[in-house]
């Protein structure tokens, strides 16, 4: 079905599945986490949030509207930003020990992703690393469901509200990977703009651009055709290839970074822009959680696992440490100047819709034309100047590709294929861009 970018194959898949929360978005929504939880079965919840929040306005709403439902709850804060298997495996035991029937979890893409994992571990056992796709684990299957969860997001950025995944590091191997399982969706997401309206400056453009790579990735994805036909109906994994529902949601979102990104980053009293951002990350969750991302979150993770002695302004989180969003967008701009030749149609269309100054552009300039916007947004909203300013130098290169090269299934879901020396080419081009 569907356009030329989505025509059949000879071994490719010829169904896509289109998964997603029941999804409540609006300014004041929060109140409604107890209602719609006890419509769930819920009667004693788990109320996982951080330790920033935890004493804040917003879960105090959370755990009005749960008092109001009769909803007794216990809370867990101890939370790690970016996620390991230490600090999912708290979690798990919290679960264990409180005798809950559900949880509600409010923050940012740390706590859903700690809810959606230590929930797995609670209903069907095993450690984190069992899940996790051969050869870092043993690809132990979710059998079944997970208790009910309602997902309220603090921030613009992950989408993980919308996505059946979580991104953890595993200690063992100093790396973060993706645990994936359809099971892991929320059952509900709630959004409501008012948890970004105090967010810091950095952290609506760390998370902004990690939204805009979400939708960049997933519109510019090879198309699901091209990946291969599922064995049975309930093996199709969330990388199944960019398909007609994820780019729909993708092109508002980035037609929404380019619209909204520069005035929410410097106004936070502009609450257009911010509710906005917050609409254009669920989007965005939507459009790469039924498609995956590509070549930026892949070569993210290298990143993430060689920093060193670095921190970011606004995170509350020792040393090393880069936001997922910086992470990401580092490189890019890099990245996307290499893919465009495979799909530059896709790459120019992207670039319009950020509100590049494409006109006149041809095929030859798509990548150029999108890279250029990206360090425009980049500078605009005081993003670092490539890897430099995380640290790195040439002599990391072939480091930086060898870790990244691992994530072997986001790889495989770019439009251009690449190996170790096109990994090294990219994280060289974006050792600085300006
Ligand atoms: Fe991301």
């Amino acid at each position: 079905m569907g356009c030329q970018y989505h025509a059949p194959t000879d071994q490719g898949a010829d169904s896509f599945t289109v998964a997603m929360p029941r999804l409540t978005v609006g300014r004041g929504t929060l109140r409604e986490v107890g209602e719609r939880a006890g419509a769930l079965g819920i009667s004693r919840v788990a109320l996982f949030t951080d330790p920033g929040l935890l004493h804040g306005p917003l879960v105090a709403i959370v755990r009005e509207s749960l008092a109001a439902a009769d909803i007794d709850l216990g809370i867990f804060s101890d939370i790690r930003i970016e996620p390991d298997d230490e600090s999912v495996e708290r979690g798990h035991a919290f679960l264990t020990d409180g005798q809950f029937d559900g949880v509600v979890s409010v923050g940012g893409g740390s706590v859903i992703d700690t809810a959606k994992a230590a929930l797995v571990l609670h209903c069907h056992g095993g450690k984190a690393l069992d899940y996790f796709a051969p050869p870092v684990g043993q690809g132990k299957p979710i059998s079944g469901p997970l208790l009910p969860h309602v997902a309220c997001p603090t921030t613009s950025g992950t989408g993980s509200e919308c996505t059946s995944i979580s991104v953890l590091r595993i200690n063992a191997l100093d790396c973060k990977f993706v645990f994936a399982s359809p099971g892991m969706l929320p059952d509900v997401a709630i959004v409501d703009p008012q948890c970004c309206d105090s967010l810091p400056a950095n952290v609506v453009a760390s998370t902004g651009f990690d939204l805009c790579c979400h939708a960049l990735e997933c519109y510019t994805s090879r198309a699901y055709t091209e990946h291969p036909k599922i064995p049975s109906a309930n093996a199709r994994q969330y990388i199944q290839g960019n398909n007609p529902f994820s780019e729909l949601a993708a092109r508002e979102a980035m037609s929404i970074v380019g619209r909204y990104l520069e005035r929410g980053v410097n106004d936070a009293s502009d609450h257009e822009a911010r509710d906005q951002l917050m609409w254009g990350a669920t989007l965005a969750g939507i459009a790469f959680g039924n498609a995956g991302t590509h070549l930026p979150h892949a070569m993210s993770y290298g990143v993430t696992h060689l920093m060193k002695d670095i921190t970011t302004e606004g995170y509350a989180i020792n040393s090393p440490f880069i936001p997922h969003g910086i992470s990401v967008i580092v490189n890019a701009p890099s990245i996307f100047r290499y893919t465009a030749e495979a799909t530059p149609e896709r790459h120019l269309e992207g670039a319009a819709l950020l509100l590049a100054d494409a006109q006149g552009a041809t095929r030859d300039d798509a990548g150029e034309v999108l890279a250029k916007r990206m360090v425009s947004l980049m500078k605009a909203t005081h993003m670092p100047n490539g890897l430099t300013a995380l640290g790195f130098d040439e002599g990391h290169v072939a480091a930086l590709a060898a870790s990244s090269i691992r994530q072997g299934r986001a790889i495989g879901n770019a439009p251009r294929a690449s190996n170790q020396v096109d990994l090294e080419n990219m994280y060289r081009g974006a050792l600085r861009y300006w």
